[in-house]
């Protein structure tokens, strides 16, 4: 008979840019022997059910949860259906933190992100300021459900004393990331971008200035991160999973990095007619900081290196 691990992680989100991450650093000597990982995608159980959220707990018995199953998309489609980001992310959270605490699990771990944070703001932002003004009107429906995230964990743990609570990655970029062009991410897209353009010998057009600044973390980082907040952390407040407020790059600054990676000889435009978004939306990461004064973060250049590898190697494969 096989023994009985102590710890039972269920990680929705499981076949996502984030659960992969997290999948692949277990597999690679991350995990414990007391624990037993279960990752989880929608084909597993729709979580906006809360029947099928409910069984899907009964199946496995986590002990702890890690809970990444999110809609999410880009700026186009936040702004098309966000009734629907709303809805969805609303019933997807409520879902799993009630089936948790129905279920008695020791601790469930959400992940928020820097998009919700009010859109006027003083920066760098920090862990006290979600809920200190509207966000964004772009993604108002994602990131209030998000928000809500937050909320419950409070609620959860002021009514019955449980363990929940929340991490807020900046921009996250890796391999199983979403490189669709039009409704992706910027750092996946640019990616694609360059591929395209050296395979078919055209010029690699980016749409804005370039000038925007963003704090991207490489997959793999916030995978050993995720593993750290699920053992050691013990806050119901949320914290901010970033790299320092020294390693923002300017979108220029990254496509230059991924020009270098894919090896992209062409020639680079910048088209200024196409909007730039939000200038910045600088995070600070000291509170991550204090705990863990000596994490190492992949350098930026080899974290796209990476990742480029992995696109050319899964191009056929990769979610695009
Ligand atoms: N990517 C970023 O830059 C970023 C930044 C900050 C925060 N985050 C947060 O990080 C988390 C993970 O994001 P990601 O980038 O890894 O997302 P992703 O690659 O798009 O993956 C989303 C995951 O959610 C699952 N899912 C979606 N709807 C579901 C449903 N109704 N029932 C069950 N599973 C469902 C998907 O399953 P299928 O594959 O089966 O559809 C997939 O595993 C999210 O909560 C997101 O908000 C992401």
């Amino acid at each position: 008979m096989s023994e009985k691990k102590a710890k039972k992680i269920l990680v929705t989100g499981g076949s996502g840019l984030v659960g992969k991450a997290i999948e692949k650093v277990v597999a690679d000597g991350e995990g414990r022997p007391d624990e037993e990982w279960i990752f989880v995608a929608s084909k597993d159980a729709d979580l906006k059910s809360a029947a099928d959220t409910r069984a899907l707990f009964e199946k496995h018995k986590p002990t702890h949860v890690i809970h990444l199953a999110a809609m999410v998309g880009g700026l186009f489609r936040n702004m098309k259906y966000n009734l629907d980001f709303l809805r969805n992310n609303l019933h997807i959270n409520d879902n799993i933190l009630h089936s948790a605490y129905e279920l008695g699990v020791e601790k469930v771990v959400s992940c928020l992100s820097t998009c919700i944070f009010p859109d006027k703001t003083t920066y760098p932002i920090d862990e006290t300021m979600i809920h200190n003004g509207p966000p964004h009107s772009s993604n108002f429906g994602y990131s209030y459900a998000k928000r809500m995230i937050d909320v419950q964990n409070r609620a959860y743990y002021e009514q019955h004393g449980c363990k929940f609570t929340s991490v807020i990655p900046t921009n996250v970029f890796g391999p199983y990331d979403n490189f669709n062009i039009e409704d992706g991410h910027v750092l996946p897209g640019l990616i694609h971008k360059v591929y395209l353009a050296k395979q078919n010998g055209t010029p690699l057009t980016i749409w804005g200035t370039g000038k925007p600044r963003r704090q991207f973390i490489y997959s793999l980082d916030l995978a050993r991160l995720f593993i750290w907040v699920l053992r050691e952390y013990n806050e119901v407040e949320p914290i901010i999973l970033s790299v320092g407020e020294e390693d923002e790059v300017s979108i220029k600054e990254a496509a230059e990095s991924i020009v270098g990676a894919m090896d992209f000889k062409g020639e680079v435009i910048f088209d200024s007619t196409k909007s730039d978004g939000q200038f910045k939306k600088t995070a600070s990461n000291s509170k991550l900081r204090k705990y863990l004064p000596n994490f190492k973060f992949t350098p930026f250049n080899q974290a796209v290196q990476e990742t480029c590898n992995w696109f050319n190697a899964n191009y056929d494969q990769a979610r695009k």
